[in-house]
């Protein structure tokens, strides 16, 4: 009987099973359209022993989809051994034990780093054998200029700017090993541990790695870490330190989840536990006594509006809150100004008000004319 690989589990399966069929008991599968081939919601990403692409799957699926592996799994069979990643592999993972995240012991005999990329800012502790904190840095992450989001800077390292990116983030990260060792009085070059965390787009940004995988479905991170490079490899100043980069969940769930779970321990702790991250990429872990759920999101652009025309961060201009009263929108401006965007909290606040009055449906479909919300703030 042929064996069916489901993100790295094998199972057994009939020859000519539908690979919906084998794939459903063990992993969730999107199928909006009750697997008739029209939605394309249950893409995975499969290779192996399986039929040819369907009518179908060529109708839904780009040349370059299928030629990367990526099949409708209501639409393919099974015909003999196969690997199969679904979707959910790369937005939700599920850990089985407490065992797969614990405390281990210093990496460092002297000094010792621990560096956060994140999306918007990088943060860095310098700290000595016994656990001390010496000194802290903190500054802008350097890509900003290649955009504010992951997708957009994957976008631009898959237009070539790759090595561009990696040595801004390498230097920046030079720099701060110097402010800290500075601050500490000590030579940077003494530092002979770090431990570098991000989301698994900036790990892969910081390596260099080429992040095609992350920018399309099914979304399967091709490297997920839990390595150790030296100092040299990322060009720091402490060339012979050795630097860990913790393993990562999946595309979108990274290794700054995996050490903020370490850190908070809430995988050690019984009863149910909520652990979020909310930056610019925004991470929720949800542990229920043997049982880690993971899922992420762009969370700093739905906070400043991003992708909409008149979108902008909560500061002063931005209307803020809008209500319906007497049937019109009254919307709240913050600051003492007349109103230049709109952020995240009035877009919510904007399309509820639309939904009620009716200029928006139960879709999202907005009427064809502007809905305008305050002044020349307007929607779409
Ligand atoms: S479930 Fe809709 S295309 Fe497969």
């Amino acid at each position: 009987m042929p064996v069916v690989t489901i993100n790295g589990v094998p199972f057994a399966a009939a020859s000519g099973t539908l690979l919906s069929d084998a794939v459903s008991p063990h992993s969730h599968l999107e199928t909006p359209c009750g697997r008739l081939g029209r939605c394309g919601k249950c893409r995975v990403f499969a290779r192996g022993a399986l039929s040819e692409p369907t009518v179908e799957e060529k109708k839904l699926l780009s040349p370059e989809e299928l030629a990367q592996g990526v099949r409708l799994a209501c639409s393919v069979r099974i015909l003999g051994d196969c690997q199969v990643t679904t979707a959910s592999e790369a937005q939700a993972h599920v850990l089985g034990s407490k065992q797969d995240v614990h405390a281990r012991a210093p990496l460092f005999s002297r000094w010792g780093a621990a560096i956060d990329i994140g999306t918007t800012t990088l943060a860095a502790c310098l700290y000595d054998r016994s656990g001390n904190m010496l000194a802290q840095a903190g500054c802008m992450n350097p890509q900003a200029p290649w955009g504010a989001d992951v997708i957009t800077r994957i976008g631009a390292a898959l237009q070539g700017e790759g090595p561009v990116l990696a040595r801004a983030i390498q230097r920046r990260l030079d720099q701060l090993l110097k402010e800290m060792a500075s601050q500490a009085g000590i030579s940077a070059r003494e530092i002979d541990a770090l431990v570098i965390t991000g989301n698994t787009a900036m790990l892969y940004l910081l390596t260099e790695t080429n992040p095609d995988c992350l920018s399309h479905a099914p979304f399967a991170a091709d490297r997920l870490f839990g390595e150790m490079l030296t100092g040299a490899e990322l060009g720091l100043c402490c060339a012979g330190a050795a630097v860990y980069l913790p393993r990562c969940f999946s595309a979108f769930v990274g290794a700054d989840t995996a050490t903020a779970l370490l850190a908070s321990g809430i995988t050690q702790q019984d009863g149910t536990r909520l652990l979020a991250d909310i930056g610019t990429n925004g991470e929720i872990a949800l542990w229920n006594r043997s049982t880690l759920l993971c899922c992420s999101t762009a969370a700093g652009p739905a906070f400043e509006g991003a992708g909409l025309t008149m979108g902008m961060p909560g500061r002063d201009g931005a209307v803020d809150h809008v209500m319906v009263k007497n049937g019109a929108l009254h919307a709240h401006v913050l600051g003492d100004t007349e109103a230049v965007g709109i952020c995240g909290s009035g877009v919510v606040d904007a399309l509820a008000c639309l939904l009620e009055t009716g200029q928006m449906d139960e879709t999202g479909f907005l009427d064809p004319e502007p809905a305008v919300i305050c002044g020349r703030v307007a929607l779409p």
